[in-house]
């Protein structure tokens, strides 16, 4: 490794705890762990945590509606993700809750700091109230008559049989899908952080448009908020909600709780500051204004404003230190379309390992999917059995049980040290840094690319060398063997680019060939006579795709 040891906390997306995970939270989980195991594999100190996202309304009702209290609630879908990203080989280092006491703590502080910085006012406004739930309503939570069309039952903001966007106070006839009540208007105080006030403006066009590497798409859509001095859009964004609500109070103000989207990213910081307690770890030299540590966040491009705006302002006039980069990226279709429930494309992480698939499967399908942009990518059904079957098990795997018989049966498992001096070796090791820089810059498509084409010469070299007719001449024993040790030593530094995308093959593969786990120096240690190989097991099998029809089914 020819850079220094850089040290990197990595976070995804927080998921709310009131639903499952499905394939479009997986690509994000995905996105992040190869970004993870990439850099461990450089040796750099990365710590990747979670949590899953547990307070606000639509979390308090469901517990009520499932006779559940909300900690209740929130423990079982805790098991439930935790389940799903173990499945997928996601590999957090710490996956907590934000409702926890450290989550509590430091949202408190957080908060008193930007308080005691002018940053924070109180205001009355006037909102939905549902008089017989006795609660305030947020948008989602009403419903009534399309003023352009008349459909009955619309939400607030859009009616889903004419297409109009309007406002919930343009309903005609609304009720409280709680209750079923007629909302009335109330006034309450609410709490706001005043990004309005200069010092934000200034802070966040300096963050946004020159400290800030952002992906140019999140960089212009920050432009236009932060616009030029005297010409922002920014409003002061609404921190608090009245009780009844499930979260945290706010210390000075009884009876008011934090939004949601207040103490969610401070959940990252509780979640890495509960893994440096149990770890040892010193939390504060991660998260003061002059740290070298690196901080990245991964999200989807929906959750762009709070990630590259309330919450860098939030870290920075609370004296923290602001995040290195957020990357975002784009939302998964299947073939083509929005998930949707009716079509069984809403396809849940769970339903996906008890239909018999294998999580690497979609990790690779991923991976061939994913860049550096915002851009949308596309399960589409077809192409990810092709792909599978022809890249991975036609292209990859292949290798090594073409190989491996001969080396196992005619030589003990003993490659040929003289053999990995060898045109197709230095040209797959000399990738290396070509590949690591692909990582590092979240192209993975091209990385695999890059990858497979490099598989394609090593087939292309069996094909030439044909060591099964070799094996029938007993006077060209040595030929086979440097024919079959080229062949696996090219196949362990296919593994190796692979092993961020691939970690539970590749450990196979690692067991297999009696190595040590790769990381991406290894690129140098070729296999050696003094560790045989095993005798070769199968590594991964292809997918079928009458599967793909009951995973549908198992979703509808
Ligand atoms: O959009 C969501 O699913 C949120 N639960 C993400 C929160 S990310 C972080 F800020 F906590
Ligand atoms: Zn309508």
């Amino acid at each position: 490794m020819s850079s220094p040891k850089r040290r990197l906390l990595v976070t995804s997306a927080l998921p709310y705890a009131n639903g499952q995970i499905h394939i479009g939270h997986l690509v994000e989980y995905v996105q992040t762990d190869i970004w993870v195991r990439f850099q461990r594999m450089r040796g750099h100190e990365v710590h990747y945590v979670g949590a899953d996202d547990t307070h606000g309304t639509p979390i308090m009702l469901r517990a009520e509606k499932e006779g559940l209290t909300p900690k209740e609630l929130i423990a079982n879908v805790w098991k439930e993700h935790k389940r799903d990203f173990d499945d997928f080989l996601i590999s957090f280092d710490n996956y907590y809750t934000t409702d926890s006491t450290e989550n509590e703590t430091l949202s408190q502080s957080i908060y008193l700091k930007l308080r005691d910085a002018g940053l924070i006012e109180k205001r009355a406004i006037e909102q939905a109230y549902d008089p017989v739930k006795e609660m305030f309503l947020p948008d989602r939570f009403i419903k009534g008559e399309c003023p352009k069309c008349g459909a009955k039952d619309q939400y607030g903001d859009s009616c889903e049989k004419c297409g109009a966007t309007y406002s919930p106070t343009d309903l005609k006839n609304p009720f409280s899908v709680v209750s079923g009540a007629t909302p009335i208007k109330k006034v309450s105080d609410h709490y706001f952080f005043k990004l309005s006030d200069p010092r934000c403006e200034t802070f966040l066009r300096e963050w946004t448009q020159v400290k800030t590497p952002l992906q140019p798409e999140a960089r212009n859509k920050m432009k236009e908020w932060v616009g030029q001095p005297g010409d922002s859009k920014l409003g002061d964004w609404d921190i608090s909600r009245d009780a009844p609500y499930f979260g945290f109070e706010i210390p000075d103000a009884p009876g008011k709780y934090f939004y949601v989207w207040l103490d969610a990213p401070i959940g990252y910081y509780a979640s890495f500051l509960n893994y440096c307690q149990s770890k040892g770890l010193n939390f504060e030299e991660w998260v003061r204004p002059d740290t070298t540590t690196e901080q990245y966040h991964f999200i989807g491009k929906d959750i762009l404003y709070f990630h590259t705006l309330f919450w860098p302002a939030t870290l920075h006039f609370a004296g923290y230190r602001t995040p290195t980069n957020v990357f975002a990226h784009g939302f998964l279709t299947v073939d083509g379309e929005k998930m949707s429930k009716s079509r069984g494309t809403l396809i849940s992480a769970h339903s996906v390992i008890e239909s018999g698939f294998n999580p690497e499967w979609f990790r690779y399908y991923f991976a061939t999917k994913l860049n550096d942009s915002m851009e949308d990518l596309d399960l589409n059904l077809q192409d990810f059995v092709a792909r599978v079957n022809s890249d991975l098990l036609g292209k990859y795997i292949n290798i090594a049980s073409r190989s491996a018989g001969f080396l196992v049966k005619r030589f003990g498992g003993v490659v040929s040290d003289a053999a990995m001096a060898n045109p197709l070796l230095t040209e797959i090791a000399s990738a290396s840094e070509k590949i690591a820089a692909l990582y590092e810059a979240r192209e993975y498509a091209k990385a695999l690319r890059n990858i497979m084409e490099l598989a394609d010469k090593v087939n292309a070299f069996v094909d030439e060398n044909k060591p099964w007719e070799i094996a029938k001449d007993p006077e060209r024993e040595a030929d086979l063997q440097r024919v079959c040790s080229v062949t696996l030593e090219a196949f362990r530094l296919l593994s190796l680019y692979l092993k961020p995308v691939l970690p539970r093959v590749t450990a196979g593969v690692e067991d297999f060939l009696s190595i040590p786990a790769m990381s991406w120096n290894d690129v140098t240690k070729p296999l050696s006579s003094q560790t045989p190989i095993k005798p070769y097991k199968h590594l991964m099998t292809r997918v079928e795709a009458p599967q793909i029809e009951a995973l549908l089914a198992a979703n509808l």
